[in-house]
Parts: C-alpha cells; structure tokens; sequence
C-alpha cells in the first residue's frame, strides 16, 4: 500500500507576494528538483486555508494574493506541465485528514513548536489565540501527507512542521498500519539562504518589517532599496576596513553571486572570497558593492519579470493551470484519504465486512 515513488509536496501563504527570501529559502530549489526529472510527481501548494488561520478577518487580503502568488510560482520556472500548482482550500480531504489527525497530537506538544512560539509572539495574540492557528501544523502535517511526499523543499522556520509531520505519522502507521509516508525537510545548502536577512539587515525578510525585495520589483524599486541597504556602520571611509558578516550586501551576495557574475560585471575579483578580503582590509567602498549587487539581481529578476508581464496579460491561462492542478491534487488527496479511512475502519459503507461483522455480532448476542 505504501508508495515508494519520489514525491514533493511544499507551498506558500498567499499573504503577500513572494520576495528574494522566498526565492533562495525555497523557490529556486523547487526549479532545479522539477527541472532534475527524478520525481515523481510534485505539488506545490497555495496554502490559503492556512492563511486564513489568523487572517480569518481579513480573507480579501488573501483572496488578492492567489494568483499573485501562482503569478509569482510560474514566473520563477515552477512549469504546470511538470508540478500541480493548487490551492489548499479546494482539496476537502486535507479538512478531514486534519480533523482525524488532530487526535494524534497534544495541546502542550503544539505549545512546544518553535515557530508556533515565535509566531505568536510576533503577532501578539497573548492568551487570544485561535485554536486554528494553534493547530495549523497539524493541518500541514495532514498536506504533506496526503500527498504521500517524501521531500519538502522549505526553509528553516519549517523544520518543526515537517518533524510534527514524522510524529503524527508514526504514530498514526502504529495505530492503524503502514499508510502514511514519513517526509523529509529539503533544506537550502547555504546558511546564509535558509533564513534571508531583511534588506535592513534584521534578522529576517519580510512583508511586515518592510524590508524585502520582491521578485516583481522593477528595475528602478530594485535599484534605490539596494542603495539603500543597511552595510557596517562602522564602514565610513572607503579605506575603512569593513565588516562582511552581518552586512546584508555580502549575505545577498553569497546568495545570488557566481564567478560568472564576477567576471562579467566586477573582474578584478574572480569570486566573493577576494571581494570580501578586500572589503575587510579596506578600500573597497559600499557603492561599488551595491551596484554589483543590483547587477547580480537584475540579471536574475529581469526575466522573472518578463515572464511576470506575460502571465498578468494572460490571466485566463493562471486560472486554468490553478483549476488544472487542483484537479490533479484532489485525485491524489482523495486516493490518501480512502486509504486513511480504510486503515482506521470508518469507510462503512465501503466496507463490506462492516454490516457482515455486525450482523454475526448480533446473532451472536442473541445465542
Ligand atoms: N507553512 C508554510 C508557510 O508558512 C506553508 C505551508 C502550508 C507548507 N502547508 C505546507 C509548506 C506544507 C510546506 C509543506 O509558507
């Protein structure tokens, strides 16, 4: 019953549209593994039931950013004739999944998730948490698995989901029998990737720091928030010597740049590790940085862009591939569902034994 295929299963909140954390935390990396031809089947999800859990105010804004995001997905290269593009509200079985599976989890052990934490404090909820927010690793646990993936291409805030996911499997497989597939995290490979820095150089990239780059940024936007960019404020004169370590121009660096990049736009260095020795010994000003690393980007979002311009003219085509693949994805969350079902005994009416068994029973009683 259990599947061995290779399969990826990953997705994004349709909060916002996607930004240069998106891309090296997770995006890029789906491209390549699509582009690898060695799975077997990838679905890459528009989780707005998900972001409905403490958006459940709000669902226009969620609403807005769907084909924003699937937008943003076939702008990068995610190819709808290689990977199902769907969205997670239109799949019934991960409710019921979600619904069965919450049985398997503690309230304390949900408490105990680390980015659960992290959220709630950031959104201040204190002690007015809604229970769908609290419990929503639980739903993910139940869309990584109906899937039957094995990989999760994401980045390091999704460690904890994926191992609450191993959990519920585990002990769902030792309760009902082997149905469930235990996934894998896909981690970016550089450090520096799994969690992007903002472009003020806090901790993190995101929507509500103000401090992203989009991937449907423009030319002129991508330029002034890269000139803008927090260095080392010790830095001041150019023979300063500099800080590259927590100087988001040298993190974004390491993300976007290959000696290709050098040669073309910065030959006196022929790779990163030169550039930053120079930088740290001084003599190296913050201007020339930037504007290497504006080339880098926009080599990379020009034609992101491009792409960007064609599907917002051709709408039409997004909705067809989102109502295409969500087709494909309910086949599949179903087929995970039946067998769910089956493994814990509730498919009555599909169980033949169900009324046989009952019947003996009664006789039984009677005797
Ligand atoms: N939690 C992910 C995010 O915040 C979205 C998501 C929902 C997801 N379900 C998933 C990611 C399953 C990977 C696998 O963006």
């Amino acid at each position: 019953m259990k599947k061995t295929k290779k399969i990826i299963l990953t997705g994004d909140r349709p909060t916002g549209k996607l930004h240069l954390g998106h891309f090296v935390g997770s995006l890029r990396r789906r491209v390549e593994l699509q582009n690898s031809g060695e799975y077997d089947k990838i679905f890459v999800m528009i989780a707005d039931a998900q972001a409905l859990t403490d958006n459940a105010e709000n669902p226009a804004k969620i609403r807005d950013h769907i084909l924003e995001v699937a937008i943003d997905y076939l702008s990068v290269g995610i190819d709808p004739k290689k990977t199902n593009i769907f969205i997670q509200s239109s799949i019934p079985a991960l409710t019921e999944l979600n619904m069965y599976y919450l049985n398997l989890v503690t309230l304390s052990r949900l408490q105990r998730n680390p980015t659960i934490k992290n959220e709630i404090k950031m959104r201040e909820f204190e002690n007015s948490i809604p229970a769908g927010f609290l419990t929503y690793p639980v739903s993910q646990a139940a869309d990584i698995t109906a899937f039957l993936a094995t990989t999760v291409p994401a980045g390091e805030d999704q460690k904890p989901m994926v191992e609450q996911t191993e959990e519920i499997v585990a002990k769902f497989n030792s309760i009902y029998g082997d149905v469930l597939v235990t996934p894998k995290i896909l981690l970016p490979t550089n450090e520096n990737c799994m969690r992007l820095v903002g472009t003020d150089g806090k901790a993190k990239m995101s929507k509500s720091l103000g401090n992203c780059i989009y991937l449907s940024d423009d030319s002129e936007t991508l330029k002034k928030k890269v000139m803008s960019m927090y260095t080392d404020p010790n830095h001041i004169q150019v023979s300063d010597p500099g800080d590259t370590k927590n100087n988001p121009v040298f993190l974004y660096l390491s993300c976007f740049a290959d000696e290709s990049h050098f040669a073309k736009y910065l030959p006196e260095y022929k790779n990163l590790d030169e550039m930053k020795a120079h930088y740290e010994r001084g003599g190296l000003g913050d201007v020339k940085c930037k504007r290497f690393l504006i080339n880098v980007l926009e080599e990379l979002l020009a034609p992101i862009r491009e792409k960007r311009a064609y599907y917002e003219s051709h709408l039409d085509e997004v909705f067809d591939i989102l109502k295409n693949g969500t087709k494909a994805a309910n086949r599949q969350a179903n087929a995970t569902l039946k067998q769910v079902r089956a493994a814990m005994k509730i498919n009555y009416f599909e169980d033949t034994s169900f009324l046989s068994d009952a019947k003996d029973h009664f006789k039984a009683v009677k005797q």
